[in-house]
């Protein structure tokens, strides 16, 4: 938690964004895994954290502009709570320390919004909460969903992108357990060994610091599957294991980092040259990144990045701007370069992707590929981004494009026979936009050549 100075001066901000209305900010209840009391570790909303700074269940928070008063709604613990799960400071000692000081019981939600105020509300995303709004609005679930504030969803975002110093604090301690996590698979990556074990001990490794993982762990030798959550296969000689993994610190912020390292620590050439490619994507697109230029036209360069490489190996052929405006470096690359990174491992995702990403000036593609960057606007500084370019072989993609004549201008078909049992190579690292450029948020970085990860394999 931050000092209360902190969370008073952004509710100050968002009130004179927001300028009038009454404005709900839900906290997360717990989530029962299989019965009642066998939850989920309790995560609390980022934009509640952010702005009220408790990371308890079952709190929510009420703004009232235009008679300047705010609330906190929250039950104290019962003596049953204490005895199970242990006491805590008073709900009123707790609200003191962020700076509110009103609390009221929970059930007094419902008389707080029954005045003739617009109500301001975020978009939910947890069952627990579209049924609370659904009964404080007589609404339908549905309706809900649509029903939350664009102009209260668009001032958040607006804050909550630019990262603030005491916020770098965390991501840099986030991304130091990210490293150590990424450093254990390195060494780990053996012959023989399971794919479970690795996740397990790297799960294990950002547990043990007080934090946890920032999302499931991607780890597996079939890294041509994106998000492969699938951990049980047994390290082979000759394969590559993708590992995209990341830590959530104590004060919930985010890392997410990807090396693709190969089993044993000894790359093929042919795994060599396609890695090569990735790590120029990666060091290009990092070289690019600075204020006001987008990051869709660091992404279209990561592409090209990808296009030429290709060519020069014989995959693709073609001219690179036509090959470009076609999509057809997707074929190797079918997602986006990168999402921004704060209190959540793709930030405010939940408050809807393309208002974080995208705005009037600069729009969502539509075109394959393209249509998956989460994040396109022009970087400001402040901004934390992932960077995560990647080539992967994906045996049925390929056949489908082939079968149907997509970008045939552009592809060697013949030549992808050979990739099939290829799988995928991603590498990705955190970046922060400076001033001038950026630099990457935690600044040790992990091993990136084949050199160095074959090093840190061996040692
Ligand atoms: N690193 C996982 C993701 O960005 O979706």
């Amino acid at each position: 938690m931050f000092n209360k100075e902190i969370y008073i001066e952004r509710r100050e901000e968002l009130k004179k964004s927001v300028k009038s209305g009454l404005l709900l900010l839900l906290g997360n209840g717990e989530a029962s895994v299989n019965y009642a009391d066998n939850a989920y570790a309790f995560r609390q909303d980022s934009s509640f954290i952010y702005y009220v700074g408790l990371d308890t269940p079952n709190l929510a928070y009420i703004l009232d502009i235009e008679n300047d008063k705010e609330y906190l709604l929250g039950d104290e613990l019962t003596i049953d709570d204490i005895i199970w799960m242990g006491n805590l400071p008073s709900l009123k000692d707790r609200a003191a320390k962020v700076g509110i000081e009103t609390v009221l019981p929970f059930s007094q939600l419902s008389k707080l919004i029954t005045t003739p105020q617009k109500l301001h509300y975020l978009k939910p995303y947890r069952y627990r909460n579209i049924l609370i709004l659904s009964e404080l609005l007589g609404e339908k679930p549905d309706a809900i969903a649509t029903g939350f504030s664009v102009e209260l969803t668009k001032a958040i975002i607006k804050m909550r992108l630019i990262k603030s110093p005491e916020e770098l604090i965390e991501l840099e301690d986030a991304g130091e357990t990210g490293y150590a996590m990424h450093i254990v698979a390195m060494k780990m990556c053996q012959p023989g060994v399971s794919e479970r074990e690795i996740a397990g001990m790297i799960e294990g490794l950002a547990i043990s610091k007080g934090t946890r993982v920032s999302f499931p762990t991607i780890l597996s030798m079939n890294g041509q599957t994106l998000h492969n959550h699938d951990h049980s296969g047994i390290l082979e000689p000759g394969r590559l294991m993708l590992c995209d993994a990341g830590a959530e610190n104590v004060n919930y912020y985010a890392s997410d980092f990807t090396r693709t390292t190969a089993v044993g620590g000894e790359y093929s050439q042919k795994q060599k040259d396609i890695h090569n490619i990735v790590a120029k994507a990666l060091n290009d697109s990092i070289a690019l990144a600075k204020p006001r230029i987008t990051y869709k036209s660091v992404h279209r360069n990561a592409y090209k990045v990808v296009f030429e490489g290709l060519r020069d190996l014989g995959l693709t052929k073609g001219d690179t701007e036509e090959a470009l405006n076609a999509g057809a470096p997707a074929l190797f690359m079918p997602h986006g370069l990168g999402h921004a990174m704060g209190l959540d491992v793709h930030d405010m995702e939940n408050l809807g992707e393309t208002l974080v990403g995208y705005d009037d000036e600069i729009q969502r593609d539509t075109l394959f590929g393209y249509k998956s960057l989460r994040f396109g606007k022009r970087l400001e500084p402040g901004h934390v981004l992932t960077v995560e370019p990647g080539i992967y072989f994906v045996p049925q993609l390929i056949d489908k494009w082939k079968a149907e004549k997509i970008n045939t201008e552009f592809i060697n078909f013949d030549k992808l026979k050979d990739y099939y049992d290829f799988g995928g190579i991603r590498l990705e690292d955190d970046i922060l936009i400076t001033e001038n450029g950026c630099r990457l948020v935690y600044e040790k970085r992990l091993p990136v050549t084949t050199e160095e990860i074959e090093k840190a394999v061996k040692s």
